[in-house]
């Protein structure tokens, strides 16, 4: 089937005059239609599992903006949650879990096919974003990298460092090393779900794959990553994905070659000549505009925004930030964004 959406002849390593563009959390707190769906929904768990909101902050974005890609509302730590993690979130704080670091904790979880019964509303608010984008809109999918997704469930909060996650690591290898299968076969099955529901690309998460080191890289950010999509790609040869090791520096070299990954986003630790140069000859590459431009707008933006467009103009490149939008960013400095790129 011939596609004209720009964000998937982009994966498929077409380089476009315009690269397409959308932005990770563009549906969130900066803006004020967020906050009072979410307001109506009581809290970010019920807006996230309440599939007609939680399509509603999806489509928000897209009416404001225009994005070439929508983002399925969800959020990484819902998988977790339906392996039988409690989970809660704290204003002004961040997500809290019960722990996983002992044996008799993992041999509590639910086993992988039981993931369902918690995500059927993320299911459905696929199919509802299915029937309701725009037809130009590419409709993304997600989960958090095993690795990412661990270390919640074992220090029950984020962590600068993660160091909960390493401890275990070396000190109850057998049980941290389960909790990584488990979550790498659960995330099979999740991201398989949301493409039968009409998830038309997928992306795995791995916010935290900068502190693994060496041959730790290797074995949990890589492998997982690996092994994710080849299952993936053995039932669904046609839908890109896109990995995302975060803060992987040189690792983002061959990691695409390695994981069978179609694009590779990247942070903005790493400039976008050293992108094109070195990741975007494997081929599309997703990036990578600091994010607190969002937050203070003008000539700066204009001129970094102009300058990742030129450098990753020679190959396939979505134009994103390096993180998520932060909650005090300004909705025009978005907007003056997505002009430069266009050109306007
Ligand atoms: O990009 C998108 O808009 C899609 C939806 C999405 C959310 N979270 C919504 C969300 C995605 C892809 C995520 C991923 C996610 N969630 C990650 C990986 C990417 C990253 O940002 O590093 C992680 C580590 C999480 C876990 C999580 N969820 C954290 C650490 C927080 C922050 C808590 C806070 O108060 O800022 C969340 C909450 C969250 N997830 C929000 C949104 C819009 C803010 C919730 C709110 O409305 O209060």
């Amino acid at each position: 089937m011939a596609n004209n959406k720009t964000i998937l002849r982009a994966l498929a390593g077409e380089t476009l005059d315009t690269p397409p563009i959308w932005m990770m959390r563009q549906a969130g707190r900066y803006l004020p239609e967020y906050r009072a769906t979410r307001a109506q929904a009581g809290d970010f768990l019920s807006l996230c599992y309440n599939s007609d909101l939680a399509a509603e902050v999806t489509l928000q974005p897209i009416r404001r903006y225009g994005f070439d890609a929508a983002i399925l509302f969800a959020d990484i730590l819902l998988l977790p949650q339906a392996l039988g993690a409690d989970l809660w979130f704290v204003t002004g704080e961040g997500p809290r879990m019960s722990t996983t670091t002992t044996q008799a904790e993992f041999d509590q979880l639910r086993s992988v096919g039981d993931i369902h019964e918690t995500l059927n509303p993320v299911y459905e608010t696929v199919r509802i974003l299915a029937r309701e984008l725009p037809k130009e809109t590419t409709l993304i999918g997600f989960a958090g990298a095993p690795w990412t997704v661990a270390t919640y469930m074992i220090a029950g909060r984020g962590s600068k460092d993660q160091g909960a996650a390493h401890a275990l690591k070396s000190e109850n290898r057998a049980v941290f090393e389960q909790i990584i299968d488990r979550l790498t076969d659960a995330t099979i099955e999740y991201l398989a779900a949301q493409i039968d529901a009409g998830a038309e690309v997928v992306k795995l998460f791995d916010s935290w794959a900068g502190s693994l080191k060496g041959q730790d890289f290797d074995d949990f950010a890589l492998k997982p990553a690996q092994k994710i999509i080849a299952a993936l790609k053995s039932r669904y040869p046609d839908t890109p994905i896109i990995a995302f090791p975060r803060e992987g520096g040189d690792r983002y070299i061959g990691f695409a070659k390695a994981t069978g990954a179609d694009c590779v986003a990247v942070d903005n630790s790493v400039s976008a000549e050293w992108v094109a140069e070195h990741v975007q000859p494997d081929g599309c590459v997703q990036g990578n505009l600091a994010s607190h431009h969002m937050v203070t707008g003008g000539q700066d933006l204009v001129d970094e925004t102009r300058h990742i467009v030129r450098a990753l103009s020679k190959g396939p490149h979505i134009f994103n930030l390096g993180h998520g939008i932060t909650p005090d960013a300004n909705p025009d400095n978005v907007q003056l964004m997505i002009d430069t790129v266009r050109g306007a």
